[in-house]
């Protein structure tokens, strides 16, 4: 076998069969690129998107590009501490195990400071406090997975190389909001 038909099959091995997966930001960049990822491993994938028209577009195109049919989508706006709650209840009445969970949303900075509905200034609310909350929420259902399947399950933060200079109360306050500083103070 060639080198590059080596790769293909690679890319389609079943690693993940049986293995469910979430990953938030689907429909952007990054995320597509790694719901495509885990879908051509066989994964059971949830891709919660902000309207349930964006999240039925996004499981077609998914399905039809990887043949995985086991790929569904939610309704979850993470600028909502409710419907984080919502996304929350219906997938683990559905799906009762999770071993994935991808933090992968983000918002970029927009040139005057947004608050979310929840009254939260909207990159902290987005990028850092619902991946808490998806996190807090989901580590039981993680935690007991990784039990019944004598595995390890796994929570992935997907970040930018603008992170790591995080001081939230003072920067995100004084930062202008067109900076990208002012994404990477958000974007852990
Ligand atoms: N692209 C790069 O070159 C790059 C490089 C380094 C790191 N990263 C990191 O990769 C991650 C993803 O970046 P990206 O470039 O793929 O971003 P992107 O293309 O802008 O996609 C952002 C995603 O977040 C979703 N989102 C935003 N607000 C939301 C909300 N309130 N509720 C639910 N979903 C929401 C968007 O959904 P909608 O479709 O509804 O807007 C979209 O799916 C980020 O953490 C970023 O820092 C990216």
């Amino acid at each position: 076998m060639s080198s590059k038909k080596s790769a293909k099959a690679e890319e389609k091995n079943e690693d993940m069969k049986g293995k469910v997966a979430i990953v938030t930001g689907a429909t952007g960049a990054i995320g597509r690129s790694i719901a495509v990822g885990l879908a051509n491993k066989s994964a059971t994938l949830i891709l919660p998107c902000r309207t349930l028209e964006k999240a039925n577009k996004l499981v077609a195109e998914i399905k039809k590009e990887t043949g995985n049919s086991n790929v569904h989508g939610e309704v979850c706006d993470l600028s909502s501490k409710e419907s984080v709650g919502t996304f929350v209840k219906s997938f683990t009445e559905k799906f009762h195990k999770l071993d994935v969970l991808v933090n992968n949303a983000v918002v970029a900075p927009s040139e005057k400071k947004q608050l979310s509905g929840d009254k939260i200034e909207l990159m902290f609310h987005v990028n850092v406090y619902s991946y808490f909350l998806l996190m807090t929420q989901l580590h039981d259902t993680l935690a007991n997975t990784a039990t019944e399947r004598k595995e390890k399950t796994r929570i992935v933060n997907v970040a930018s190389n603008y992170a790591g200079h995080l001081k939230v109360n003072s920067e995100l306050r004084r930062l202008s909001h067109g900076s990208a500083r002012v994404t990477g103070h958000s974007d852990l």
